[in-house]
């Protein structure tokens, strides 16, 4: 069913391990264009290519510097995303008009196993509308793209739950261009070059999904000292939004614990969906907190301050 949808120019969901992505031929430039519709997504938002063999790499790109080839080799498949000069294989509505693509291979078997019986990549970005909350499960992306789509498929819920690492990839220097699960650390042990932060405050962010406002709920999050919020706020409906502590309060709603035991990994599986259910519990606000900033952490402290806009 997948595979007759795409080769058709359909919309399919697809699992990964980050997130659910909502995928097209990303060599058929119309159907790419279903995906933008679907989203409702700015055109000049580039998209990533996903691929299932590491050779299809050098046919997307132009020149890769030579630490790239290190980088595929231990972290694919899996969810880091490079940034590379593209081919004019790659139709600029995948690239949004840039001259550099994003790549990579996902780490979910029914997804690879889908790659590998066609005989295109797949664009996808995450399966939410633009700026709302990126999908982990195959009934977020029911709930909200159903209509838009000719098939989802179900692998479960995404392992990881936050989107990829992207790094754009030049001689001499890797820039970070987003947060995940894989480390600037571990990028620049393997590559043996230095990594530079990009500047989130660019007018242009050099990766869209760096805009300040993204994954947000409806409803407002208030980011920081829990306990301190919820004595400010008495007189409101509140949902909680914990990493590790149950709180109690006559005024909380609805709450959600991402990890019992304190667990960065569990608590970031869980951190999207915690939002949803936050999002449709109808309360006033939403108080949340940082979880401890070191490894996966820190890309959920990063998507919280984007839907909190902070
Ligand atoms: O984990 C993921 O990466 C998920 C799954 C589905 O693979 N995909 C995902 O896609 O998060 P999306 O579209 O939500 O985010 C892709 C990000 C955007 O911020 C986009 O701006 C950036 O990748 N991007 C794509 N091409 C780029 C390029 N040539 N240069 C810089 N940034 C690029
Ligand atoms: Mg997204």
């Amino acid at each position: 069913m997948a595979k007759q949808a795409l080769e058709a120019g359909e919309l399919v969901a697809i699992p990964t391990e980050t997130v659910y992505g909502l995928a097209a031929n990303a060599l058929d430039p119309k159907a790419v264009a279903k995906i933008f519709e679907a989203k409702n997504r700015p055109f000049f938002n580039p998209l990533i290519v996903h691929i299932a063999e590491a050779n299809a790499l050098s046919e997307l790109t132009i020149a890769q510097p030579a630490y790239v080839s290190a980088l595929v080799k231990i972290f694919w498949p899996g969810p880091l995303t490079l940034v590379l000069p593209k081919s004019d294989k790659v139709p600029d509505i995948v690239s949004g008009g840039l001259d550099t693509v994003a790549v990579r291979m996902p780490k979910h078997p029914l997804t690879l196993e889908l790659l590998k019986e066609l005989d295109f990549p797949l664009a996808a970005p995450s399966a939410n509308p633009f700026k709302y909350i990126s999908p982990t499960t195959a009934e977020h992306v029911a709930t909200q793209m159903q209509d838009k789509v000719a098939y989802i498929l179900d692998g479960g819920n995404a392992e990881v739950g936050v989107e990829s690492t992207i790094v754009k990839c030049l001689e001499g220097k890797i820039i970070l261009l987003r947060e995940g699960k894989i480390q600037a650390e571990e990028i620049r042990e393997v590559s043996g070059v230095p990594i530079e932060k990009a500047q989130a405050t660019d007018d242009k962010p050099q990766a869209p999904g760096m805009m300040q406002t993204h994954y947000a709920p409806s409803c407002k999050i208030l980011v920081g000292n829990i306990d301190a919020l919820l004595a400010e706020n008495q007189d409101k409906q509140i949902g909680i939004l914990a990493f590790g502590k149950m709180r109690n309060a006559p005024n909380i709603k609805h709450q959600e614990v991402l990890s019992e035991k304190g667990d960065l990994t569990e608590a970031a599986a869980n951190f999207f969906s915690a939002l949803r259910m936050l999002d449709a519990a109808n309360v006033d606000l939403i108080l949340a907190e940082y979880l401890p900033n070191e490894s996966i952490g820190r890309a959920v402290n990063d998507r919280l301050r984007r839907a909190a806009s902070i």
